[in-house]
């Protein structure tokens, strides 16, 4: 009978001794990764003098009342849906998402403080940490970096001109400069968005223009007086015509209102 049993027995007891064995294999082997590529922002919030729980904010009047019309938009039980425009109408009050403006959105949607951190980290339009009077934001997505003179010598032009790296802000607090993904106006490629302006059909002369004329904006005794190029292409395009004029449909088209002459 033990003679029966012990191939049994031995196989039973070294299955466990394999299974470690492989285990041991797996966890040893090496693997390969890309370098860790640091963000220019923490996922995560720490307290700073200028952005703690403890600075009270509470949205103005004019905010109040657009916060009563978004929320008509949804049923009371959901309110929280407007969780996203009412960080946006924080931001654009207090000029930062801070954690004060987070906790306002939690209380007024009656929705955990958590939940709003979420949003606001997982979004990178919200800036959960003050930025310059002008954020310009470039885009280096492929289309940006092929087309025109290419967005690395944008970016280069920035640093430039500017003296700071990305994910900086100048000492004066006018411009905080960081690289993005993807603007969606690839077709007027290389382009930068500052606050809520697009400008397009860049070359490093015409950015440096621009930053030297929202810098004299800034501050000039009547900025109304500083002419600042007019958001868009900055190459003399309307929108994303061919700059070379029409190449095709130049002549009158013809449809049900005209005969064509050769019927
Ligand atoms: S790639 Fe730059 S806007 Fe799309």
């Amino acid at each position: 009978m033990a003679s029966k049993l012990s191939p049994s027995l031995l196989r039973t007891a070294a299955r466990p001794a394999c299974r470690a064995q492989r285990l041991h294999i797996s966890h040893a082997r090496a693997f390969t990764a890309g370098s860790p590529r640091r963000s220019a922002d923490l996922a995560v919030h720490r307290n700073t003098p200028n952005n703690n729980p403890d600075i009270p904010f509470k949205f103005n009047a004019k905010n109040e009342a657009v916060i009563a019309e978004i929320l008509k938009r949804y049923p009371p039980q959901y309110k929280k849906a407007a969780v996203m425009p009412l960080l946006d109408l924080g931001q654009r009050q207090h000029g930062f998402t801070s954690i004060s403006v987070m906790n306002e959105v939690a209380r007024v949607l009656e929705m955990p403080p958590s939940r709003v951190y979420e949003v606001a980290s997982f979004y990178t339009m919200y800036n959960r940490s003050p930025v310059g009077k002008y954020h310009v934001q470039v885009c280096t997505t492929t289309p940006c970096q092929l087309g025109g003179c290419g967005s690395d010598k944008i970016v280069n032009a920035i640093k430039d001109h500017l003296g700071i790296k990305q994910g900086e802000t100048t000492a004066d607090g006018l411009f905080t400069f960081i690289e993005v993904e993807c603007l969606g106006a690839c077709v007027n490629a290389p382009m930068i968005q500052i606050n809520d302006d697009y400008y397009e059909d860049l070359t490093p002369e015409t950015t440096k223009q621009l930053l030297t004329a929202l810098k004299e904006a800034a501050t000039a005794a009547d900025p109304s007086k500083v002419k600042v190029p007019t958001p868009g292409p900055l190459s003399g395009r309307q929108t994303c015509e061919n700059s070379a004029g029409p190449t095709n449909l130049t002549e009158e088209p013809w449809g049900i209102e005209k005969t064509r002459p050769d019927l």
